[in-house]
């Protein structure tokens, strides 16, 4: 902050023209994400460390990356004396590093959706999440960008901040606050029977789990499935209509299938599941 400059003309404030390298910065880095995650979702190579599935492990390390970001606009705060106690010694020390171990929080996180998930957009919920998430590497770069460039207006460090607060927090909002919400919620519904329609032709959905690539993520005896992506079906056992629901609309990491599949193979494969699970 108190830089010993030696020629005049350097400590004075960055012209508003200066805005363009981390604007700049911000448009490739986020550009760069969307188009590493232009690809349908693949089937290997998630991890789940010591998390239920790799969808948890995502918003297990997004919570903490929020619960850090917030502990950085508090510090930041201190930092710029807007807070009514004296300013710590240690205070920016604490704030760089916790900044530093919110983005590696992110990393997991970031490689999931990235490399295999991928850009999604069934719906809004999931086309803002898959927005956000390409931005928030690319409002970090802008943000670093800034600090490490010096001497711009002073609105402009809190700004870049508190936009990269925002964007993180949207991506968290999108994604693992409506997971958390979602499970709880969604769980009485499997007490509802559901009966399989005469439509629907369970022998025929065999050969759908199959090629729709299902086994790559679920786990399902009868089928010799033993993906550990999603949840394990044989343990689930969900009834024919959360299957179809699922399959149609997808969400919470599964992608939908609406596109790929037509309306009978969606019955089919939903007869399927639902009368070979646990079986
Ligand atoms: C890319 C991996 C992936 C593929 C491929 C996939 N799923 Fe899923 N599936 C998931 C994940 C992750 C969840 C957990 C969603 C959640 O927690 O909301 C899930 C959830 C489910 C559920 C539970 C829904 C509920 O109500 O809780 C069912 C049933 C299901 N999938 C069936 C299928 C079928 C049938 C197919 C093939 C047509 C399939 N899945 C393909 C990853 C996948």
């Amino acid at each position: 902050m108190t830089e010993p400059a030696p020629a005049a003309p350097s400590l004075g404030t960055r012209s508003t023209r200066w805005l363009a390298v981390p604007l700049l910065a911000f448009a490739l880095v986020s550009l760069t994400a969307g188009l590493l995650a232009r690809h349908s979702p693949r089937s290997k190579g998630y991890f789940r460390l010591f998390f239920s599935d790799p969808v948890h492990l995502k918003a297990g390390f997004a919570t903490a990356a929020v619960a850090l970001a917030c502990f950085q606009l508090f510090s930041a705060a201190w930092i710029f004396r807007k807070l009514p106690w004296p300013r710590p010694r240690w205070i920016g020390r604490a704030h760089r590093w916790s900044g530093r171990l919110a983005f590696a929080f992110t990393l997991p996180v970031a490689y999931h959706c990235i490399f295999k998930l991928g850009f999604q957009d069934p719906d809004t919920r999931v086309l803002a999440h898959s927005l956000l998430g390409c931005a928030v590497y690319g409002a970090f770069a802008a943000k670093v960008t800034i600090v490490r460039l010096h001497r711009f207006q002073r609105w402009v460090l809190p700004v870049a901040g508190a936009l990269l607060f925002s964007v993180l927090v949207g991506v968290w909002y999108t994604s693992a606050l409506w997971l958390y919400q979602h499970t709880t919620s969604a769980a009485p519904a499997y007490a509802v029977p559901s009966p399989i329609p005469a439509s629907a032709n369970a022998a025929a959905g065999a050969a759908v789990f199959k090629t729709a690539g299902c086994a790559g993520c679920h786990t399902l005896a009868a089928a010799h499935a033993g993906g550990q992506i999603g949840p394990n079906l044989d343990t689930l056992k969900p009834n024919y209509a959360q299957v179809l629901a699922q399959v149609t609309n997808g969400g919470g990491g599964m992608p939908s299938f609406a596109k790929t599949l037509t309306a009978a193979q969606i019955r089919n494969v939903a007869a399927y599941v639902a009368s070979n699970a646990g079986g």
